[in-house]
């Protein structure tokens, strides 16, 4: 009989996706809920969650035992960003402006804007600048009730400046409660001062990777018309895999060039956007094990066409769901807003979308003891402050959390 370190009393229910690894199919939407419930943690993992009787008396409270009121709060797993752009300087509100005044957002990046005017103020900035903001935007996504999350590099494509926003991450990373995997996206466009998308993969490959690697779990391109095609994804995906990444792409956002089939060929983790994903795409990929990544919040930012997210799922995908957190195409930190989105424009039910952002998500990190409130599980819980779980996603704008536990520690 372990005793508790931590321990949450009382609560109102408790709900979690089920099983383990990642869901799909009929099973996505499958949640455990327990109400009432108890909670009890051992340093950073759950023990049990359960009836309160039960869990009280086969994990008491230890003498040192934080414990915590459920009373009137709903627990859930902690919420797990897998597509996220947070080491960037500078911002792009006059692009927005822009914008609104009917530029699109690939004329402005054809023209030299865009992604491109982000690495400009993303390299004048020295590291320290850097670092403080991202841990500025993880201060941000966590108020959201994110507690683990990506961080792409991808606003310096220069040797010095994807090394400076991969240490910035890691510094960031050391003074921030979440989890945080950093990806290296050093193939996120073709820099100004190369003439060719084959050119530019040659030299991060040999420049820059072997120094990022190590610094990185995941590998990241932007598949796109105006950054790069297949055959330059596959010659920078092949050699980051070689260097051990798990690999990302960057999908099918404005048109398909044949990135679910190279992801296939490859064995990726996943593909993320597919907003312009056709049906054949969407068949491949659903009887696939790469996990499908919507970003709703681009959809809605870029006024984009809306995947085929009904297909995926139906049809058997790994769907997972996540912000897309940048400062040009989805200028958003929240989650729960992701899963509003995901309810009201996507037709995924809020059980499918709070298990597509939290285990799923988690798998698309490779980070399989995160996403769950299950005994074994790393301790990171949301006590949500509403009546019913679902408002998580139904209360637009509203999330409202009376504390937050990560790996078995009160952080708010
Ligand atoms: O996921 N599409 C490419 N990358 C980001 C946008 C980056 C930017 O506009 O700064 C995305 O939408
Ligand atoms: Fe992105």
């Amino acid at each position: 009989m372990a005793e508790a370190t931590l321990f949450v009393h009382d609560l109102k229910a408790s709900v979690s996706p089920g099983g383990h690894g990642p869901l799909r199919g009929r099973d996505l939407g499958d949640l455990r809920v327990q109400s009432p419930a108890s909670l009890a943690v051992s340093g950073d993992v759950i023990l049990a969650v359960g009836p309160p009787g039960e869990v009280l008396r086969e994990h008491p409270p230890g003498p040192d035992c934080v414990t915590l009121d459920g009373r009137g709060a709903v627990a859930l797993p902690g919420l797990v960003d897998c597509h996220a752009h947070p080491a960037f300087l500078g911002d792009r509100a006059a692009e927005f402006e822009l914008r609104s005044g009917g530029a699109s957002y690939e004329e402005i990046h054809a023209s030299g804007g865009g992604i491109l005017s982000t690495v400009e103020a993303t390299r004048r900035g020295g590291e320290e600048e850097l670092a403080s903001a991202v841990g500025r935007h993880l201060g941000w996504m966590l108020e959201h009730g994110t507690l683990t999350a990506e961080a792409k590099s991808g606003y310096g494509l220069d040797r010095e400046t994807e090394i400076k926003s991969l240490s910035a991450i890691a510094a960031a990373a050391e003074g921030s409660p979440l989890d945080v995997s950093p990806t290296f996206l050093g193939a996120h466009t073709v820099p100004p001062e190369f003439d060719s998308a084959v050119e530019y993969v040659e030299f991060v490959v040999d420049k820059v990777l072997p120094e990022a690697a190590p610094m990185a779990r995941q590998a990241d391109v932007f598949l796109e018309r105006g950054s790069f095609g297949a055959p330059e994804a596959r010659r920078y995906l092949r050699a980051c895999q070689k260097q051990g990444l798990g690999l990302r792409l960057h999908a099918d956002q404005f048109s398909e060039r044949g990135a679910i089939p190279l992801a296939i060929e490859l064995g990726a983790r996943s593909v993320d956007h597919l907003e312009n994903t056709g049906e054949e795409g969407a068949r491949l990929l659903a009887g696939s094990d790469v996990a499908a990544v919507l970003l709703p919040a681009c959809g809605l930012f870029l006024d984009l066409p809306l995947p085929p997210a009904r297909a995926l799922a139906d049809g058997g995908a790994i769907v997972a769901l996540a912000t897309d957190f940048n400062p040009g195409s989805s200028f958003t930190e929240s989650l729960p807003l992701a899963m509003n989105l995901a309810c009201t424009r996507l037709g995924l039910s809020p059980a499918e979308a709070l298990t597509a952002c939290t285990a799923n998500a988690a798998h698309v990190l490779d980070l399989p003891n995160v996403g769950r409130l299950a005994p074994g599980y790393q301790a990171d819980v949301l006590l949500l402050d509403a009546p019913d779980w679902r408002h998580l996603a139904y209360h637009l704008g509203g999330d409202r959390f009376a504390a937050k536990v990560k790996a078995g520690r009160l952080v708010s």
